[in-house]
């Protein structure tokens, strides 16, 4: 019956915390779909989120030797979201992405950089503990939260650390504990490699962009020019299209188009 009580108490207690992490997970999520919806690459590919399970929290506490009671006001990641980027760049743009709201709705309080200050266990992350307002039972309430910013395979390495400390009581063992190190290195030797490539494949969506917005201009154009009505070449710049369009050249399609900007500029001022 004690038991039963104290449950229902942690339980209310940890009520705004749940909503914190809830709502921030949704705000995640917007931001994300935002960037989709405009057909740009999101540095956010998921949002995970967490309340600190109760006998973590009461094991945590008295592990730093704080009073039980005092474990929710003292502790700073009972409420947890993870934001789970592509490339070690998208961090920095998420980071950009929450200092930029932190006089609206997440206020920053901390920041530890662990991507620059490796852990000596090998663990690379960008932390930010924010102030999150929620509004629970009448009034505003701040949250503390921890952000946990980090890569695909920053995250891969941290979760399977985090399973062998829990395993090994957080005691690794030398010889797997040099392992692991290695295997960060590994993992961040990575995510430095795709970070070339994402640059590389960005310069290849811009030209597959530019392509397709010149070939829309220059069918645009050809429309145009069907208009004029003394004009009589149209099937000739339609075949000399179709022939640019195979080649392919982006260069090529280009003074194509600006020779057609020329004509319907010629043609236009002699309508006026
Ligand atoms: P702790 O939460 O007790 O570590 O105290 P802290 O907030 O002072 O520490 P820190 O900022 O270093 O770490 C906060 C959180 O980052 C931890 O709760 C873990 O989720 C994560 N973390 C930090 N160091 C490691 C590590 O070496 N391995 C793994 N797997 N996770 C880590
Ligand atoms: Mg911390």
């Amino acid at each position: 019956m004690v038991n039963k009580n104290i449950e229902m108490d942690w339980q209310r207690e940890l009520l705004p915390y749940a909503q914190a992490v809830d709502e921030l997970v949704v705000k995640f999520e917007g931001i994300k779909r935002d960037f989709e919806r405009l057909n740009k690459p999101s540095p956010i590919q998921q949002v995970l989120g967490r309340v600190k399970r109760v006998s973590s929290i009461i094991e945590k506490a008295n592990r730093r030797s704080i009073p039980v009671d005092q474990a929710l006001n003292k502790l700073e990641d009972i409420a947890g979201v993870r934001i789970i980027c592509r490339f070690v760049s998208d961090i920095e743009q998420v980071v950009a992405l929450i200092k930029a709201r932190s006089d609206y709705d997440m206020k920053i309080v901390e920041e530890e950089d662990y991507i620059t200050n490796v852990k000596p266990s090998g663990y690379r992350s960008y932390h930010i503990t924010v102030k999150y307002p929620i509004f629970s039972e009448g009034s505003i309430k701040d949250v503390i939260c921890e952000l946990q910013i980090r890569t695909m395979s920053m995250n891969f390495w941290a979760t399977i650390e985090h399973s062998l400390r829990y395993k090994y009581d957080g005691k690794i063992p030398d010889d797997l504990k040099a392992r692991l190190q290695r295997s960060a290195e590994a993992a961040f030797q990575l995510d430095r490699e795709m970070d070339l490539i994402r640059n590389e494949m960005f310069e290849a969506m811009k030209t597959i962009q530019t392509n397709e917005s010149i070939t829309e201009k220059i069918i645009a154009n050809i429309h145009k020019l069907c208009d004029v009505p003394d004009f009589d070449k149209v099937g000739e710049y339609n075949n000399e299209f179709i022939t640019l369009y195979r080649e392919g050249r982006l260069q090529k399609l280009v003074e194509f188009n600006n020779n057609l900007e020329s004509l319907v500029e010629m043609y236009s001022q002699n309508n006026d």
